[in-house]
């Protein structure tokens, strides 16, 4: 299968990413998360990347297009993906397109209304090596899985999360009418516990697969 994760900032992608790989024989490729790598090894990527991720702002997508495609012509890509984070402009749709020798399946838009999301990223903790996501009141002391340090998003940050809520609804919403209108779009309310959630993106993609 070949899945795209749409939503607001804190909507869950990465969450719902997580399960829907361990659940699917698909890879899980976030852009979000190969940016941050690249400016956690200080590489020229990274180095290019922070200034726009600590604000907030979108990395150009020269940028991101040309990662994004390169990743996807993988081996490991060859039974099926999915994007969490890309695409996030109309430009990235459309040279995903372009990219795509098998066309996507399905869109899955995550619902979730604004208030909560700004909720859910002010009380986000990411461990610093795993990766995995938690909800701060949940947690104590280190990683649960495997006892690395919690951290907040550098992007966590109150004026960070107001721009890029700004920049989603400008630049990555209207790709909501873009998969409407190519017939892939499904959206999933995402709001309540995080396994029910999942429950409900199951039932869109048995329809699929
Ligand atoms: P990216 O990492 O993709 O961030 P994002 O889209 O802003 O999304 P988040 O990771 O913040 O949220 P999420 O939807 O994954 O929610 P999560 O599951 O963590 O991108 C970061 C930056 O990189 C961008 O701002 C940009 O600069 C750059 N970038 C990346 N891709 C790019 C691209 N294609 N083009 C240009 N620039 C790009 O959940 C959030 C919290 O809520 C967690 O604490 C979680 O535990 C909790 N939670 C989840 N589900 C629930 C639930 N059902 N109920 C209660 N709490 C929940």
């Amino acid at each position: 299968m070949r899945i795209v994760l749409l939503g607001a900032p804190g909507a869950g992608k990465g969450t719902q990413a997580e399960l829907i790989v361990s659940e699917y024989e698909v890879t899980h490729i976030s852009t979000g998360d190969i940016l941050r790598k690249a400016v956690k090894d200080g590489t020229e990527l990274g180095r290019t990347a922070e200034a726009y991720m600590t604000k907030g702002e979108l990395v150009p997508d020269e940028v991101v297009i040309g990662i994004a495609a390169e990743r996807i012509g993988l081996p490991d890509c060859v039974n099926g993906f999915l994007l969490d984070g890309f695409p996030r402009t109309v430009a990235q749709a459309e040279a995903l397109d372009k990219a795509l020798t098998n066309k996507l399946d399905v869109v899955l838009s995550l619902d979730v209304d604004e208030n909560e999301v700004i909720r859910r990223l002010g009380s986000r903790r990411v461990c610093q090596g795993c990766g995995r996501i938690y909800v701060a009141e949940d947690v104590t002391g280190d990683c649960p899985a495997c006892g690395g340090k919690l951290i907040i998003r550098a992007d966590d940050q109150p004026e960070a999360i107001k721009r890029r809520l700004q920049v989603y609804r400008d630049q990555t919403e209207p790709l909501v009418s873009y998969y409407r209108n190519a017939g892939i779009l499904k959206t999933v309310q995402a709001v309540g516990d995080i396994e029910d959630v999942f429950e409900r993106v199951k039932t869109v993609l048995k329809d699929v697969s």
